[in-house]
């Protein structure tokens, strides 16, 4: 495991597009799972712009979860990405592999569990990203594996159902056994809001069992924080 601290959350950004855009020029097909929330925001400016025209044919977009809304709801992850990356960069729609929200729940993960096994290379038995990107939430929630459903860290499917703790939105959500099979994993971590989690998790190391995110160990592929100052020293 590795763990990178950046001055700032553009710092962050900029470094970890730097990243996607040399696994961009590495291999024919990419697969990478792309995590939703506001973080991104920062990383897709950065690609649409300073990376606007670059080569993104050989990369393949998937989300590591979404919410069960339609793909034009302001909560959408897709439609975020979309307007922020996808087409300023004229992502090619055919690369593009979107949780259909709009779909009954049950019926849409088991959808996406079964594309991402026709789709992706499979290693132990589970398809294998090249790439998960990951954010955190307060409650140490990550992908939308929330600590009162830490079953999904362990679930025999590769996607689920999973529910907001507050909210009661419904999500798919990829489950842990999956997302600890790809090749690399990276979680992008900014703000001094998350400082109190990744203390327990990454410093402490104590009562962290109850957090989804510290509970991210790749089985054979790497694991590496990105993270400002004020998530990693919280100030
Ligand atoms: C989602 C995300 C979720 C997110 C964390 C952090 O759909 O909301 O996938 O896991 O990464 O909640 O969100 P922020 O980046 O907004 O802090």
């Amino acid at each position: 495991m590795k763990k990178i601290i950046f001055k700032t959350p553009n710092a962050l950004a900029s470094a970890f597009a730097e990243q996607l855009v040399n696994l961009a020029s590495d291999k024919e097909v990419i697969h990478v799972a792309l995590s939703g929330g506001s973080t991104p925001k920062l990383l897709f400016e950065i690609l649409a712009t300073t990376y606007k025209n670059n080569d993104w044919s050989r990369l393949r977009f998937y989300w590591g979860d979404e919410r069960c809304v339609s793909p034009d709801d302001s909560e959408s992850n897709y439609l975020m990405a979309k307007k922020l990356f996808f087409d300023p960069a004229n992502i090619a729609s055919k690369h593009i592999f979107r949780v259909l929200g709009e779909n009954d729940p049950r019926q849409e993960a088991e959808r996406y569990g079964n594309l991402l096994y026709k789709s992706l290379p499979i290693v132990n038995d589970l398809p294998c990203f090249d790439l998960i990107y990951l954010g955190m939430g307060e409650d140490g929630h990550t992908a939308s594996i929330f600590p009162h459903e830490m079953e999904l860290m362990t679930h025999q499917e590769v996607c689920a159902v999973a529910t907001h703790p507050t909210s009661g939105q419904k999500r798919v959500t990829l489950t842990g056994p999956v997302i600890n099979n790809a090749r690399s994993v990276v979680f992008l971590i900014t703000g001094t809001a998350k400082y109190p989690r990744i203390k327990s998790i990454l410093k402490d190391q104590r009562d962290f069992e109850i957090f989804p995110a510290a509970h991210i160990q790749p089985t054979h592929g790497h694991l590496t924080w990105y993270l400002d100052k004020a998530a990693y020293e919280g100030a």
